[in-house]
């Protein structure tokens, strides 16, 4: 049914950096599919740059241009911000002052979220004003609604996601192209996926700060990052892609969010992971995102899509929009939030279990092995499978990859520590989570 267009949704745009650009194009795109779907006219009405001269690849009227946000904060007229400016501190104030204003936000801002989340919530209560934040997770993927509302009947059991598509598209191009890391992330940086400090991006953080907001709609308690372990992809080598993909296992950024039956203790952690090449996600490949949930009513579910870019992210901010234009129509009060409400403590890092992927560096003579297997033996690890390849010169250390059984990763870092101060093995190793994820 059509509905007749009846109000406006005036928008303030704060940002016009890769997504913002993205919004305020695919607005215009689909102006009047939006208007028909909604009963309203969606019209960005200003927007707040840090620089009016820059040249950006769309074009907009220099009179909606101002370099203060709070011009469009204190706009009687603006009925929801959009909050793309990135950054904690300034985007917390921006936030909060259009949330004290009464209005609507909706940001893509996983970091503010992730830091500031708790405050900003609680505001967003206080003062009636709905927070939108479907873009700060997983891109294009409408992986908030999907924990939030169509899942709501369920107790989230896990959520295992690869959610940074930068570091899902490097990995791609080391596994398949045998592309070095800076390259592949050149590359990644052109196509427009990466954050302004790409840092984030291959330190795991992106994706540390998008596992708590899902750990919080999951479970409604925001971890401190401090609870939370985060370990990226700059470490890994090509050579750690070659030996995960003789063993079956492609590697992966991966997030875990889980949360132990018994003592109702979360698990957030992210971290490069070998997931069996079996598995559905080892084939999410490039920018692409893939979120499994496991819910205790639904079992499992898997929701696949564009992880980053332009187009798919303002895709994200665009729904977000119809819904505030919808909810200013019904004039509901919403904050836009529902946590599943199961509140519990973080699960400290060295109770968490997994499989484990461990290469060393050995001196090639006899009974290295046996000296190995009798520190994990006697730590209760075991042993899965070892590769020793054949080395291709006379050398005097060769690598020796072993495949762990599931442990506590306290026990294995403390038989690690073992390991590596016995005369014949090297201190440079790498360590890395085997997450089979039902499949082995
Ligand atoms: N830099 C982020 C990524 C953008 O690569 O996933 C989307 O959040």
């Amino acid at each position: 049914m059509t509905k007749t267009p009846d109000r406006t949704l005036r928008i303030g745009l704060a940002g016009l950096g890769n997504v913002g650009a993205g919004v305020y194009k695919n607005l215009l795109k689909n102006h009047a599919l939006l208007r028909e779907r909604t009963g309203a006219d969606l019209v960005v009405t200003k927007i707040a740059v840090r620089d009016p001269k820059r040249k950006r690849d769309v074009e907009v009227p220099p009179a909606q241009l101002t370099t203060d946000w709070r011009e469009l904060v204190d706009d009687p007229e603006i009925d929801v911000i959009v909050e793309l400016i990135g950054g904690v501190d300034g985007a917390f104030e921006l936030i909060s002052a259009a949330l004290r204003a009464g209005k609507a936000v909706v940001t893509g801002n996983k970091a503010v979220l992730a830091e500031r989340g708790k405050a900003l919530i609680e505001l967003s209560e206080r003062t009636n004003a709905p927070l939108y934040c479907e873009a700060a997770v997983a891109g294009g993927i409408p992986i908030i609604k999907a924990v939030k509302e169509a899942l709501v009947g369920n107790r989230i059991e896990s959520i295992h996601g690869i959610i940074n598509g930068t570091s899902n598209y490097i990995l791609t191009r080391m596994t398949r192209a045998g592309i070095a890391f800076p390259e592949a992330l050149a590359e990644a940086q052109a196509k427009g996926y990466a954050e302004a400090d790409p840092a984030l991006d291959v330190n795991g953080w992106d994706a540390g700060h998008k596992a708590i907001i899902l750990a919080w709609l999951s479970y409604g308690r925001w971890l401190r990052p401090e609870e939370v372990s985060v370990i990226g992809i700059e470490d890994i080598s090509l050579e750690d892609v070659a030996f995960a993909g003789e063993l079956g296992y492609e590697i992966k950024l991966l997030g875990v969010v889980r949360q132990e039956q018994a003592t109702k203790r979360i698990e957030v952690r992210v971290a490069p992971a070998l997931v069996p090449k079996a598995h559905i996600l080892a084939s999410v490949h490039g920018v692409f995102n893939a979120v499994t949930v496991r819910g205790d009513v639904v079992g499992e579910t898997l929701f696949y899509g564009s992880g980053a870019g332009q187009d798919a992210t303002s895709s994200a901010v665009i729904g977000d929009l119809a819904d505030a234009a919808q909810n200013l129509a019904n004039a509901v009060g919403t904050t836009g939030f529902v946590p599943h409400g199961e509140y519990g403590e973080a699960l400290p890092l060295d109770e968490t279990v997994s499989g484990y992927y461990l290469r060393l560096s050995v001196a090639d003579k006899p009974g290295v092995l046996a000296q190995i297997a009798s520190i994990t033996g006697a730590a209760g690890i075991g042993i899965l499978s070892v590769i020793q390849p054949e080395p291709e010169q006379p050398s005097e250390h060769v690598p020796l990859v072993l495949l762990l059984h599931d442990a506590k990763y306290g026990d294995v870092q403390h038989a690690l520590r073992a390991i590596l101060a016995l005369a014949a093995v090297q201190e440079n190793h790498t360590l890395l989570r085997v997450e089979t994820l039902g499949q082995s």
